[in-house]
């Protein structure tokens, strides 16, 4: 019979995990390394088993090809030139381009307030599992909620029904070309222990 660990003790798995976890980070400079679609696959994959109440599967996963992308970074400078002027899209448009994947994830819309609360949570679950299998595997990535994602045009170039399905984030991914650092309260400040 194995031993079984006692409860405080961490094993190496349990280390590594939390390493991962704790190293993932928010990248915004990518190598131009094309990521393998198969490992994207993979990611998506993993991201499905996340809780979802009602095992509802909310999420929907839409990876943009070139046509898709080259549409996109022609509506960010679209946008930003409205918003500012054409310097500024075009500044945007050229740092867009340097992204080299991307994957739009959205969840599905319901009548009902609290499920759609739950479905959001779980779709945010699903992505923390893709960006960490991503990471584990030396790929990067960035949520960003920006503008774009709440514009009619891109709903119409990602192709799905804004009335069905509400965009939960566009995720850039690919091999980090700069490892940015973060902080993190310390747990203490966090962890509200009650008698
Ligand atoms: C729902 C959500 C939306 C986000 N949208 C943006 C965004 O629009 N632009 C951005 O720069 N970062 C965005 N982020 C990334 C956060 O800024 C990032 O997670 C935070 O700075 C912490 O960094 P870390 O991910 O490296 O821990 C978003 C994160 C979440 C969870």
């Amino acid at each position: 019979m194995t031993k079984q660990a006692a409860p405080s003790s961490k094993t190496r798995a349990m280390r590594e995990l939390a390493e991962l976890i704790r190293g993932r980070r928010t990248i915004n400079l990518f190598l131009q390394t094309p990521v393998p679609r198969n490992l994207v696959r993979d990611a998506v994959e993993a991201a499905t088993w996340a809780p979802n109440h009602y095992v509802t599967e909310p999420w929907r996963f839409y990876l943009l090809g070139p046509e898709a992308i080259g549409r996109c970074i022609d509506l960010v400078r679209d946008i930003v030139t409205a918003e500012k002027d054409a310097k500024a899209g075009a500044f945007k448009a050229r740092n867009w381009a340097q992204k080299p994947g991307w994957l739009v994830v959205t969840c599905q819309r319901s009548e009902d307030d609290r499920r759609q609360r739950e479905d959001y949570a779980a779709c945010s679950a699903a992505v923390q599992n893709l960006m960490l299998y991503l990471w584990q595997a030396g790929v990067g990535s960035k949520w960003t909620t920006g503008d774009i994602t709440r514009d009619a045009r891109f709903e119409e170039i990602v192709g799905f029904d804004s009335d069905r399905e509400t965009v939960v984030g566009l995720f850039w991914y690919g091999y980090p070309k700069l490892t940015p650092e973060q902080k993190r309260r310390d747990v203490g400040e966090l962890l509200i222990e009650r008698p």
